[in-house]
């Protein structure tokens, strides 16, 4: 054998062994090192269950005695040696106690090491992992760790790549002084990523400026507090820079925008204050410093980056006119600048943004008209100018935003009539016009397949007039089926929910509410405080999907259409104030789910409904309709009113009592369960994923960045 032939066979050896000769070879790698494998395998149970999640890939079951470990799934041996220097264990399902003697701490060559989303639930930190001293990347992210992290973590000193994250919020800390200690010893780091761990620290100057390979630092969550550090000279290569949801305060320093590699900068949720300085960093493809209390105008400086994606600058306390200078960003997808005080008109290149996708401006001081020209090739899904001072007309151009889902004109002077072209938009989910000073008849056009899509409808506080609109109400094809995913969570432009421009204002019992993430199942029609007259038409009873439904504060007569018993899923039902007279149809007692019901001040007679949910309403569901009888009012039906009742068995009428009792409470748990159930699936997400989907897709976006910076190892 010549000389390339033999190292070419020693180079391939592994490969060779794993193809050709599985078990026929000598072990490559050491025995002790597969015992060790194999023992740390032993001590735990693969969660089946976890198969579910989005990653599952339980590596260790193919682990066994017969095979060279260093063809393992998983595991990853030095070429040279033998040595087992790389164990990626990411999503295996494992569950169990993680000793802190485990025998993976005899594997003293590892170099990489990710335990990442694995169920270690109530395990601590052991102090072993101080010793695995060659690692240069470790991955605990998720992965059910509790307790207090040792000062011996800080002893890995060649680390590069560290991520660590409580899976309960705080289940997990790391001490103010342990933080200090790592930051001191790490300081090859490139990659950052500490979350939930609640840390409670101010950030040190001193150690933060030793950082110089640092290219990612997530911070997030962890009550970090006081100012970030203004003197930073390192950091030069930092292209992340993520510090959301502590109490940090102060003014942003202005090394962080002058950092020549930044391309994403998340400061949201803090209470960082003062101006904004001018911003030298060209990189930026994202700027999130939503939820502080910065001011002073918007800087030019920010309006210069030919990368720029992703502005979010909501809920500060911003000022001056929006610069038309922001319709350079020909590169921006979200465009959030909710909640500040911002004035002047709308400018009228926004319009002409090819790439965006959200523009949220609600809740300024923005005045005039609204004559932004929303071009052919715009691909706007949300526009919410919620909360404003515009008045004029609904621009006609809106009808170019072919991909509007969620179209919020709420709240500001508008005064035109029902825009009702805007029913030709074809993804058209959500539309609130609400409090503005629109009038006349919504015409009756028998258009077909106007708002195929709409879920959400809420043209409340106007001045409409004449019958209610029939013909619409036929079109709302979606408010029509009760869905077959119904059980599933999916959000109104899903992918931005929680955005701040994808909150949707609702009125439920008088009272005004934020919906911060609007489910595709929630259907609401609110025509309220209008000037509506005429009957109730009874093809409402088709619109089966509907959550809620508000006609109160307007002029309509006639009766209760015994066909909105068909709304099996309704919540909320208003009809207060109006000239409605009639009886209450009974079969409305059918409508399980029914919370809130509001009939009052109308012309109402006759016997209020008995049983499931009409056992739970208060007087205030009636009161102003002097002919209705029955509970709850004083005035009872039937039995005491003089009317000779037939009579019966006492056995039975016990037996029927408590039936109906039965019945009458399960009716309130379900009534109340809906509601719980959709309050809790919102908690539930908003528990379960520390960032809204939006956040995710930015880092999708980035993942290539963030895959390149991780891989360089
Ligand atoms: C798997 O799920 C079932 C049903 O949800 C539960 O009873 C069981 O405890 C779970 N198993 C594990 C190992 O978590
Ligand atoms: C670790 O310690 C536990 C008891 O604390 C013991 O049951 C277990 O066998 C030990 N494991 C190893 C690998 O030494
Ligand atoms: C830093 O790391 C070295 C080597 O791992 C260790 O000896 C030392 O104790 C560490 N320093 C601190 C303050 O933890
Ligand atoms: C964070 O730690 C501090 C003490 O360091 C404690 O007072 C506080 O309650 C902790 N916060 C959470 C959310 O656990
Ligand atoms: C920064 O690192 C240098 C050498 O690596 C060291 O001499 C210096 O003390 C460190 N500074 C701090 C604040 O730790
Ligand atoms: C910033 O650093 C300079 C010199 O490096 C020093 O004179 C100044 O006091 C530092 N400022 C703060 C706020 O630490
Ligand atoms: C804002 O940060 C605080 C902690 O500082 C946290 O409790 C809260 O949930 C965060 N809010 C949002 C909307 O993330
Ligand atoms: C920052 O917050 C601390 C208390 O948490 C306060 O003492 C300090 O004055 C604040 N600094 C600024 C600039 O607001
Ligand atoms: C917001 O800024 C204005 C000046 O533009 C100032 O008068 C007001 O006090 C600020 N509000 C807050 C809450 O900081
Ligand atoms: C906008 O507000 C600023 C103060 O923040 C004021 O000076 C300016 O006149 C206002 N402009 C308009 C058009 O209202
Ligand atoms: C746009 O609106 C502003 C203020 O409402 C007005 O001054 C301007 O003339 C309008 N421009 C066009 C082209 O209509
Ligand atoms: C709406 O505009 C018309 C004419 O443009 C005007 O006559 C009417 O008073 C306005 N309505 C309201 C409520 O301002």
């Amino acid at each position: 054998m010549d000389c390339v032939k033999l190292v070419l066979f020693f180079m391939l050896y592994p490969f060779l062994c794993q193809l050709a000769f599985p078990s026929s070879l000598p072990h490559l790698c050491p025995k002790h090192q597969a015992l060790a494998l194999l023992q740390f395998r032993q001590m735990f149970t693969i969660n089946s269950n976890a198969s579910d999640d989005f990653c599952y890939n339980p590596k260790t079951l193919s682990w066994n005695r017969r095979t060279d470990c260093c063809s393992w799934n998983g595991v990853y041996c030095d070429k040279m040696t033998g040595q087992v220097i790389d164990l990626d264990l990411f999503c295996s399902g494992l569950q169990g106690k993680f000793h802190t003697n485990s025998s993976l701490f005899q594997l003293s060559s590892l170099k990489q090491l990710s335990l990442s989303y694995n169920d270690f639930s109530g395990s601590l930190i052991s102090t072993k992992f101080g010793e695995l001293s060659s690692l240069t990347h470790l991955e605990l992210w998720n992965s059910g760790f509790t307790g207090l992290i040792p000062a011996e973590i800080s002893h890995i000193s060649r680390l590069q790549f560290l991520t660590i994250s409580a899976v309960d919020p705080y289940g997990l800390r790391l001490g103010p002084y342990n933080f200090q200690l790592l930051l001191k010893n790490m300081t090859q780091l490139r990659y950052l990523d500490l979350e939930y761990l609640n840390i409670s620290s101010t950030i040190p100057e001193r150690d933060l400026t030793n950082l110089t390979n640092l290219e990612y630092l997530r911070l997030s969550y962890n009550s970090l507090t006081g100012p970030i550090p203004s003197n930073v000279s390192g950091l030069q290569n930092l292209q992340f820079l993520l510090l959301s949801s502590n109490h940090l305060n102060g003014t942003i320093p202005s090394w962080i925008f002058s950092l020549p590699s930044l391309i994403y900068l998340e400061l949201t949720n803090n209470s960082f204050s003062g101006k904004i300085q001018e911003f030298k960093s060209k990189t930026l493809a994202v700027i999130s410093v939503n939820q502080n209390q910065l001011q002073g105008p918007i800087p030019e400086s920010l309006l210069d980056k030919p990368d720029l994606q992703f502005l979010t600058l909501s809920q500060n306390n911003f000022s001056g006119q929006i610069p038309s200078a922001v319709c350079n960003l020909k590169t921006l997808i979200m465009l959030d600048l909710g909640s500040n005080n911002l004035n002047g008109t709308i400018p009228q290149c926004l319009g002409e943004m090819s790439d965006l996708e959200v523009l949220g401006l609600n809740n300024n001081i923005l005045s005039g008209t609204i004559n932004t020209t929303f071009s052919t090739e715009n691909q706007l899904r949300i526009i919410n100018l919620y909360g404003n001072k515009l008045k004029g007309k609904v621009p006609p151009s809106l009808i170019n935003c072919r991909n509007l889902e969620f179209l919020d004109l709420g709240n500001n002077e508008l005064n035109d009539t029902f825009p009702s072209w805007l029913g030709g938009l074809p993804g058209l989910k959500i539309l609130s016009l609400r409090s503005n000073k629109l009038h006349g008849p919504i015409s009756d056009s028998r258009t077909d397949n106007l708002f195929p899509k709409i879920r959400v409808i809420d043209l409340s506080s106007n001045g409409f007039s004449g019958n209610l609109p029939v013909s619409l109400f036929e079109n709302f094809q979606a408010i029509k089926k009760i869905g077959e995913n119904s059980g599933t969570r999916e959000y109104i432009a899903g992918d931005y929910s929680g955005n701040y421009a994808n909150i949707l204002i609702v009125t439920t019992k008088g009272l005004d509410q934020e919906l911060p993430r609007v489910l595709t199942t929630y259907m609401i029609i609110d025509l309220s405080r209008n000037r509506f007259e005429g009957h109730i038409p009874s093809i409402i009873g088709d619109l089966v999907a509907l959550r809620m439904l508000n006609l109160s504060h307007n002029g309509l007569e006639g009766i209760i259409p015994a066909s909105l018993h068909q709304l099996s899923v309704l919540e909320s039902l208003d009809l207060s104030s109006n000239k409605i007279g009639g009886e209450i149809p009974q079969q409305l007692a059918s409508l399980t789910f029914l919370a809130v019901l509001n009939l009052s001040h109308n012309h109402l007679v006759g016997c209020i409904p008995k049983g499931k949910q009409f056992d739970t309403f208060e007087k205030s569901s009636y009161q102003g309709n002097d002919g209705l009888r029955g509970l709850p009012l004083s005035k009872d039906c039937g039995g005491d009113d003089g009317v000779p009742q037939p009579t019966t068995p006492v056995e039975l009428d016990d037996d029927e009592e408590e039936e109906g009792d039965l019945i009458s409470w399960q009716a309130v748990l379900m009534g109340f369960g809906c509601g719980l159930v959709i309050g809790l699936s919102i908690i539930y997400i908003m528990l379960s994923t520390h960032y809204p989907v939006w956040f995710s897709r930015m880092v999708v976006k980035f993942e290539h960045k963030i895959d390149s910076i991780m891989k360089r190892y």
